[in-house]
Formats: structure tokens, sequence, C-alpha cells
């Protein structure tokens, strides 16, 4: 059977992270796959003589993004322009593309899951909430016949290990921020993280799967931890309580009767004996109370390369998957039509956002 042939773009954290999964776990792949799952070519600005030379280096990603020597577009880069411009060409070009993006989603995903469906492929983003937390697979599949009513999550490694950390040792805030950035946690800009907005964005894209509505990103209520003290958080502990950075996405009716889906990110007393007061560390956690499942807990490392490297290869293994089964160009058979990975805001586009003041 054919191979499956994967561009990895960009060669920070996760883009290395996912070359190093796939050389640690080859066996595996092929074996649960039963394709060969080879990486053809990198996009990166400075080639690197730590890769295998049958790897294609090139700093032209809009011309990996068009290769005929490629089935899968991993976008690595981060970032909402040059990233923007590669996976837009790349799904003109009829590839499908796993990213771990979620700056670029949250802000341009309407648009991209759009051209997605209009060029049938698939745009996949395990990777982009939660680091290696199955989160996108467990609102679109497991709880896909569930009503949720709220999730609650802490949804930022770096955050809550700044956060964790403080608490623990009482080392200042910059030390520690310092200490996630070389651990690979933290953005290249790190003020996504300690202000919120990267909780932010994965908000909204956990709200627009887990209540079918559109992306709505420039609507979620954002505040960081910049503002939180040592002493804040001595305070809570003596209190019962912890700190933590939490995002929240409640549907509810506000005081006008207007029934609609609440987003706000920020940082949030939670009473020491509960779970999500014990998440610590780069850990993140999503706890969920839908109908008629109930309240379900998904918890694992948010942030770093394994975590994220694990996540952007399960969407490849299930593209692998969706490909396998109903690409003629893989299999020789007649295709038949593939729901889409990507979500499709098309339900319920009128649910108003609720601000939390
Ligand atoms: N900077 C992000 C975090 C990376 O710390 O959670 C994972 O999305």
């Amino acid at each position: 059977s054919k191979s499956i042939k994967l561009a990895i773009l960009g060669l920070g954290t996760v883009g290395t992270g996912v070359i190093n999964l796939i050389n640690d776990n080859l066996g595996e792949l092929k074996r649960r796959s039963g394709r060969d799952i080879i990486i053809t070519e990198v996009g990166t600005r400075r080639q690197r003589d730590d890769i295998d030379a049958s790897i294609i280096q090139n700093d032209d990603l809009m011309a990996i993004a068009a290769s005929d020597n490629v089935d899968i577009v991993i976008e690595v880069i981060g970032g909402t322009t040059l990233a923007k411009d590669v996976i837009m060409h790349a799904i003109k070009h009829g590839k499908h593309v796993v990213t771990a993006n979620k700056a670029l989603l949250a802000e341009h995903g309407n648009e991209i899951f759009a051209l997605a469906e209009a060029n049938n492929v698939h745009v996949a983003y395990e990777a982009a909430v939660a680091g290696g937390i199955p989160i996108i697979k467990v609102m679109r599949e497991a709880l896909a016949a569930n009503k949720v009513d709220w999730l609650a999550g802490i949804i930022n490694g770096t955050g809550n290990f700044i956060m964790s950390e403080m608490r623990d040792t009482g080392r200042p805030f910059v030390d520690v921020l310092a200490e996630a950035q070389a651990l690979g946690y933290a953005e290249a800009d790190p003020t996504f993280d300690v202000e919120g907005i990267d909780a932010a964005h994965k908000l909204a894209l956990l709200a627009s799967i887990a209540f079918g509505i559109p992306l709505q990103f420039d609507k979620v209520y954002c505040e960081g931890i910049t503002g939180i003290t040592l002493q804040d958080v001595n305070y809570a502990e003596e209190l019962g309580y912890r700190i933590k950075h939490v995002g929240f996405a409640v549907r509810r009716t506000n005081d006008k009767g207007k029934e609609g889906i609440e987003l706000r990110v920020h940082p949030t007393l939670i009473p020491q004996n509960t779970l999500l007061a014990n998440v610590n560390g780069v850990k993140n956690a999503v706890l969920v109370n839908s109908h008629p499942l109930g309240q379900t807990l998904y918890y694992g490392d948010g942030a770093g390369a394994g975590a994220t490297a694990s996540a952007v290869m399960a969407d490849v293994m299930d593209l692998v998957r969706v490909l396998g089964s109903n690409d003629p160009s893989l299999t020789g058979q007649q295709g038949h039509h593939v729901p889409h990975l990507s979500f499709l805001p098309e339900l319920l586009s009128d649910t108003p956002i609720l601000r939390a003041e």
C-alpha cells in the first residue's frame, strides 16, 4: 500500500518533537496504521545537519505546501500571518492539514474550515488545545451526542506552571517564566500565555465544538495572571483556596432573559479539595458537565514537545485512516464522502455570546 508523505513546516519545539516521535515510534505507527509514514519535506529557515538526509529541507514553505511529494502538511510555525498563507495554499492544493496553531484557528478558523470544506480536505487541530489531552476528539466524538451545560479548563500549561511554582517554592514570576520558556512550554511571545490570550484562543476552539457555534474569539472575556502576586497566592492558600487560571464556557441565561454562551478566562479561587485545584505544573485539565453523561474530567500534559507531538501525530493517524478507507488515489477504490474532521460552524450561528461583565 502507498506510503503517507508528511511535510513538517517549522522546526521549533513542536516540529522537532514530531520528528522525534516518528523516529521513536516508527514501528508502532506502521503496525497501527498499516502504512509507511514518512517525512518527505521539512520547512525551515536554517538548514539542519541533524535531519535525515532523505528528507528535503526547504525554506520555501509555499512550495512545500503545494508539493506533489506531500499528502499531509503539518503546520507548526505558529503565528497568524505566514502560517495562514501557507495553510490556505496547502488546502487549495488539496493537501490535508494538521496544525497546532490555536491563535490562527481562533482568529481565522471560520474562513480556513470553509476553504477546507470547499476543497474537500481536512484541517485537524488536536494539538491546538490542551497539548496532549485528546480534548478535541472527546468533544467531537465521545461527547458528540451530549448537550454541554458548561466546561471549565486549566488550558495554559505555562501559566499553570508559573502559578504552581510560585505557590510551592515562592520563586518570583519572571524566574519561573524563564524556566517555562527553556522547557519549551511558552509561546514564542510569552505575553500570550501570561495575559490569558492563549487560553482564550483555546476556549474559543473548545466552545465552538462543545456548543456547535462559530468561533468567536473576540467575545471571550480575557484576563491573565500578570496581576497575581505571591501575597495573593499565599492568602488564597490560608483561606483554603488556590488561585488557578481557568477558562469557562457556560450555557446560561442573562438577567435580561437572553440565552447564550458565556466565555471567559481569568484567575479563579478554587477550593483546595477539588480536583481542578490539584492540577499542577504543566498539567492541564478540562472538566465538562454534559447531559446525559454528567461530569467528566480530562487531564494530562498541556504543553511541551512530547505532549504536543503526540496530539499532532494522533491527527495524522486519524487522517491516515480516513485516507486509507476513502481516498481512491490511495486505495484504488471509489471513495465515499467523509465527514470533516474540522468543525464547520453552521448550527446555532445566531447563538449570542454573553459577556461576563
Ligand atoms: N504555550 C502553551 C501553553 C503551549 O503553555 O499551554 C501549549 O498550547
